[in-house]
């Protein structure tokens, strides 16, 4: 009986700390906004069927910019393209940092191009876009590659006439491969490294954007201390990232460096021209978060409009068939199914020869 005593009080001591530690602190300066509770903020006020419907009727109440309370942590909402237009164009270097991203923060730590701010994104996207533009239009050129990884589609599908197919492994592993300018190699669609990576990549996607991950957004120094999906992200990272380590260490021998192959090569040439500046940003860290950063922002997004672009031809193909045509190749009808389609609904698209 004390016992449970003891232990009711325990928790209930646990909970007002919690509760008092949740307490959104004063903001003097943000701009106004729904009234928030201790430790839930503005939660309860949010629409179960979406964000942004909550968002919308914040906006009609509080003007294009308000404040809302995600749990304890305050989140200034700007809607409208003027509003929009003034933070991100007018006001381009103030608005110019990124939020963390609670699920990856512990890989990631403020290294690489995506998620750096102030000086050592400026120099890291600096030397991304003359990198990879460079890589575009220098020797071998990303359309030569787009044309290389076409063709091997092309030859893969051939394997299949006529069967079904589940185009979102070919969507995965073309964009995966084309954004392999960094790596300076494409893999074979069977390679199995090259599958495991692959299912690293996405299986952390579909965690990152799972609701566990997005209630772990919310109180993140807390559930840190329980299992769910932040761990298996972080492993997963961890894992591609060991592959990145190998891969750098495989440039490292084979670097010429009067004719670098690929976006680590260059970064290993800039390493070692700053190798005696202790500002520099360009170190080991960097170059591996970095390297993860652009497979990860090229593959989703890529394979993602590869895959809505396949689904409106699908629906509309009066517009599919229209650029088919204009090519002037044969078309050979194929069988796809697309995620949410049953086999029995299977539509045709053309396969280019
Ligand atoms: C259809 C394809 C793509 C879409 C829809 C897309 C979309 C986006 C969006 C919305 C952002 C955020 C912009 C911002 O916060 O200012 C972004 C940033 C970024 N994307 Fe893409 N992207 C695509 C392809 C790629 C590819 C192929 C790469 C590289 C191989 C890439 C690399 C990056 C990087 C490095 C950033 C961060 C830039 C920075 O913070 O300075 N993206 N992308």
């Amino acid at each position: 009986m004390e016992l449970t005593i003891l232990l009711l009080l325990a928790l209930l001591t646990g909970l007002w700390v919690l509760l008092a530690r949740g307490r959104p602190k004063a903001h003097g300066r943000l701009p106004p906004g729904p009234r928030p509770l201790p430790f839930l903020g503005n939660l309860l006020q949010m629409d179960r069927k979406g964000l942004l419907k909550s968002f919308l009727r914040f906006q009609q109440k509080y003007g294009d910019v308000f404040t809302v309370y995600l749990g304890p942590r305050p989140v200034v909402i700007i809607c409208g393209t003027e509003a929009i237009r003034e933070a991100l164009v007018d006001q381009a270097e103030a608005f110019s940092g990124r939020a963390k991203i609670a699920v990856i923060d512990p890989i990631v730590h403020g290294y690489d191009v995506v998620f750096a701010t102030g000086e050592r994104w400026k120099a890291l996207r600096r030397f991304s876009l003359a990198t990879t533009r460079d890589f575009g239009m220098g020797k071998r050129s990303v359309e030569e590659r787009i044309q290389e990884e076409a063709q091997c589609l092309v030859e893969e599908l051939r394997k299949t006439p006529g069967a079904l197919q589940d185009p979102v492994f070919y969507f995965h592993s073309i964009t995966a491969n084309i954004c392999s300018i960094v790596f300076g190699k494409r893999f074979d669609y069977r390679d199995p490294e090259f599958l495991r990576l692959l299912d690293l990549f996405f299986q952390s996607f579909v965690l990152i954007s799972s609701l566990s991950s997005q209630v772990f957004e919310l109180y993140p120094s807390f559930l840190k201390y329980f299992p769910g999906s932040h761990r298996q992200i972080y492993k997963n990272l961890q894992e591609i990232n060991v592959f990145i380590g190998r891969s750098v260490e495989k440039h490292r021998e084979t670097l010429d460096p009067n004719a670098p192959q690929d976006f680590i090569d260059c970064y290993l040439l800039r390493m070692e021209k700053d190798k005696s500046d202790p500002q520099s940003h360009f170190d080991h860290q960097n170059l591996i978060m970095s390297v993860l950063s652009l497979f990860f922002a090229g593959t989703e997004t890529t394979s993602t409009t590869l895959r809505y672009g396949f689904l409106l031809m699908l629906k509309y193909p009066h517009i599919a068939v229209f650029p088919l045509m204009n090519w002037r190749r044969k078309w050979q009808p194929t069988a796809v199914f697309l995620p949410g389609e049953s086999c029995g609904q299977r539509s045709l698209v053309g396969c280019c020869q």
